[in-house]
């Protein structure tokens, strides 16, 4: 496959995402760590992935788990220390897996020692690190808040009268890129990282770095929906570009950066190759497919649609057919568990949308993203009440909700779907006390269901679970570039159960089929010839004599068949 051009390591790796506090405790505290990620290296490689993206492991008082960083150059000291970093790094790279570190730039943590001094007095040499407005000047204007309670972003500190930003939450202030020693500082701490060896950054909320220091009133247009706003900000590409010049481009890394509020029409301004500036981004399109309008937490009123689905992958990945680069992801850290949310995790339907889902992310073009867990079925946990949430977002939310005289019982419904501590549950290694992931209680409950084989322990030896086929399915991706490189070609785009496409390169052709409902489905296939096609995959063969190729296919529900066509 020579002709392909510009192949890259982060364009055919997998990536496997790990959300450390919640993947192996070994020193008895209930929270997860770098040793215990060491532990699990060979594990991880036996999965077939490549590439490991590590969420926050920074010094950080956890306001919001991590991402609220107080030393960038340090190590949580619940995680470990720089010398288990080190070994980490060391024993990924004998193993020959890359590193993505977490870059959390919008803002840090307020203990960070820039805002320790900056909120000292107005005229302190970091005073301008962050985003200021002096109360003399009135009220600032509306600025919308994720965590805060009441959702205002701006926060009065009485020490020099003024009220600083914070987009997220009130320990989260916002960091001043249009000062160019913040800049600098963020450069030299990204270095930093890559000196070492890192191999990478995804990069938090990157969309919304620039803002107009003016702060004006924001435009109507985008009342009830601040998130477009933010990430319009001025001077974006320019701070992306610069940040390209002063790291990124001096190491042979992959950066992806979190983009909410960037839609189709600007997406090549960001990973356009001739503009210089990151590899890959995540879009929202899909992570707002089910929620309302506009709305990041809460659900939508009936169900998405599957031409919803087919839509948002189509035009995406035609955004970057000829230039930049997508990646592919079903779930992270901030929303459920993709088999809950996409699939159907009742008893009948967990198995086949679960290894369904797991063909969809690895036959389509774009780096596929798969979150810890992911590999044996974790599932989402849909805890009934406030007390077993640990996210700030819930729990501050839920005051908000109190305050406004909002039902409560609503609130708790919305959460046991759309909350992000459905996607924090400890890892499922084995059916031992909490799941094996400690010996203490753990810092939020484990799921049941590790007592009903969704293990790694009770998977491993078996050659049909979900995990045997996820190793399947990443090994079959790498056999056929591809399904890393091919163009797509949507079929059946009406069509409201199955999700058809061809993946094509030169004269290799590949037909992924894929029934996202619960119901059976016959498919009359006249758009390819399919006689001559040959199975590759099926994550069903109980109707074994129906995936013969003729002029139809017959699909069991969830069930996913990828065929070679001659
Ligand atoms: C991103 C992170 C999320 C975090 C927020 C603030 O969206 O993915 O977990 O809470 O930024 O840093």
């Amino acid at each position: 496959m020579k002709e392909i051009l510009n192949r890259q390591w982060w364009k055919e790796g997998i990536v496997y995402q790990i959300y450390p506090r919640s993947f192996q405790d070994t020193t008895g505290n209930g929270v997860g760590d770098i040793k215990g990620i060491i532990q699990r290296l060979d594990y991880i490689k036996s999965l077939g992935v490549d590439i490991i993206w590590l969420n926050p492991i920074y010094q950080s008082p956890n306001d919001d788990n991590g991402y609220d960083i107080s030393d960038y150059r340090n190590i949580m000291a619940e995680f470990g220390t720089m010398e288990d970093f080190d070994s980490l790094l060391e024993g990924m790279k004998t193993r020959g897996l890359k590193l993505v570190m977490d870059l959390v730039v919008n803002h840090s943590s307020d203990e960070h020692y820039w805002f320790q001094e900056s909120r000292k007095s107005r005229d302190n040499p970091y005073r301008d690190y962050y985003h200021w407005w002096p109360a003399e000047k009135g009220t600032p204007p509306k600025r919308w808040s994720y965590f805060d309670v009441d959702a205002n972003a701006w926060k009065y500190d009485a020490t020099t009268d003024a009220y600083y930003l914070h987009y997220f939450s009130v320990k989260q202030p916002d960091l001043n890129w249009e000062n160019p020693k913040l800049r600098q500082e963020v450069y030299s701490l990204m270095n930093f990282w890559f000196e070492k060896g890192v191999d990478g950054f995804r990069m938090d909320v990157i969309s919304f770095i620039s803002k107009d220091p003016n702060f004006p009133e924001i435009p109507e247009k985008y009342n009830g929906n601040y998130v477009p706003f933010y990430a319009a900000g001025p001077r974006l590409h320019e701070f992306l570009h610069e940040m390209h010049t002063e790291s990124l481009g001096k190491y042979d890394v992959m950066s992806v950066g979190e983009a909410p509020g960037v839609f189709l029409e600007d997406a090549l301004n960001f990973v356009n190759e001739d503009r210089e500036e990151l590899n890959m981004f995540f879009h929202f399109d899909l992570m707002s497919l089910d929620r309302k309008e506009g709305e990041v937490f809460w659900m939508r009123d009936g169900n998405w649609k599957l031409s919803e689905f087919k839509k948002v992958h189509s035009n995406w990945d035609e955004v970057f057919a000829k230039k930049g680069w997508g990646s592919m992801f079903l779930s992270n850290h901030d929303f459920p568990r993709s088999n809950s949310r996409w699939g159907n995790d009742s008893a009948a339907h967990w198995y086949n949308s679960t290894t369904m889902l797991q063909t969809f992310l690895l036959s389509m073009r774009g780096t596929p993203y798969f979150y810890y867990g992911d590999e044996i079925g974790m599932t989402n946990i849909r805890f009934d009440k406030i007390e077993d949430y640990r996210d700030i977002n819930t729990i501050n939310r839920y005051e908000l909700a109190k305050n406004n005289g909002e039902s409560l019982e609503d609130f708790i419904a919305n959460e046991k779907e759309a909350s992000r501590d459905n996607a924090r549950t400890p890892m499922q290694w084995d059916s031992s006390n909490h799941a094996g992931f400690t010996e203490v209680t753990p810092w939020i409950k484990v799921n049941k269901n590790y007592q009903e084989g969704i293990t790694v322990a009770d998977q491993e030896g078996d050659k049909d679970s979900v995990l045997s086929y996820f190793k399947r399915m990443t090994q079959l991706r790498k056999d056929h570039l591809t399904l890393v490189y091919g163009d797509y070609t949507l079929l059946q785009e009406t069509n409201e159960q199955v999700y058809m496409y061809l993946r094509t390169w030169n004269k290799e052709r590949y037909l992924v089929a894929l029934n996202f409902s619960t119901k059976f489905s016959r498919i009359e296939i006249d758009e390819v010839s399919f006689e001559k096609g040959r199975l590759l995959i099926s994550n069903d063969m109980d109707n074994a004599e129906s995936l013969i190729p003729g002029t139809f296919l017959e699909l069991q529900p969830y069930q996913a068949v990828i065929y070679s066509l001659e």
